[in-house]
């Protein structure tokens, strides 16, 4: 299973030391049973690659821009800076940054400059609420698939995450029989069982002990929650058991 803990614009220096108890969580109880991963803001990369040397516990980055050289654009970050400063991970496509104007075809850009540059990725995909009302959910999710991943191999270096736009940040998740339906359509697209599928919106350390019954799920992305670490371990406690 993979918790991957998505900070968002959240966290400074002093931050990190929150994730002493994670971190001595992963040692006596993980091992390889799963894998935590910290996408903290491109600020705290390098610190935190650090600090979780040597431990069960990976970081990644929340996006990056599609090109693999340097160039004269400000405010941008590359994948391979994102790996030279400890990254194992991005996150990519989230809705967050669809909503002010990423599109597939950009995604597509940006997951082929992350693989090249070593790094995996998390590919956000999701209907929004007028989406799902409108019936069109699975139309949504193979058009966000098939566009984002032309022309890459499908492998274990893509994880899919799965984040209906509605149910982020709002404390509501999808009916277990629509999610657990959705996770199959999603899987049935990849048709590829190295690709894994995570679930992400609103997940706590309440409604995991239903969200763990869809074993399809092979992991987590963790906004809100992730920020307090009694509550992502609670949430990695509760998968268990
Ligand atoms: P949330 O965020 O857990 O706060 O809903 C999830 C995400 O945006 O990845």
């Amino acid at each position: 299973m993979y918790f991957i803990a998505n900070w968002k614009m959240y966290g400074g220096l002093k931050t990190l030391n929150s994730l002493n108890k994670v971190i001595s969580f992963s040692k006596s109880n993980l091992k390889n049973k799963s894998k935590i991963v910290y996408c903290p803001p491109f600020t705290l990369i390098s610190s935190l690659s650090q600090k979780l040397k040597n431990t069960y516990i990976d970081v990644g980055a929340q996006n990056c821009h599609e090109s693999q050289k340097y160039a004269s654009l400000t405010g941008q970050v590359n994948s391979n800076m994102l790996k030279e400063s400890g990254a194992k991970f991005v996150i990519l496509g989230h809705s967050e940054n669809r909503i002010i104007g990423e599109e597939n075809n950009l995604i597509n850009k940006k997951i082929k400059s992350s693989l090249k540059a070593g790094l995996k990725v998390i590919l956000c995909i999701g209907e929004t609420l007028k989406e799902k009302k409108k019936y069109k959910t699975t139309k949504v999710l193979k058009n966000q698939i098939n566009n984002c991943l032309n022309g890459i191999k499908k492998s274990s270096k893509i994880f899919i995450a799965y984040e209906p736009v509605w149910a982020i940040g709002t404390g509501h998740i999808p009916k277990l029989d629509d999610l657990k339906e959705n996770i199959l359509f999603i899987k049935n697209i990849l048709k590829n069982n190295s690709v894994k599928v995570l679930y992400g919106g609103s997940v706590n350390s309440k409604n995991i002990t239903d969200l763990k019954k869809i074993e399809l799920i092979d992991g987590f992305l963790i906004g809100g929650e992730s920020r307090y670490p009694k509550k992502f371990i609670d949430i990695i406690k509760k998968t268990y058991n």
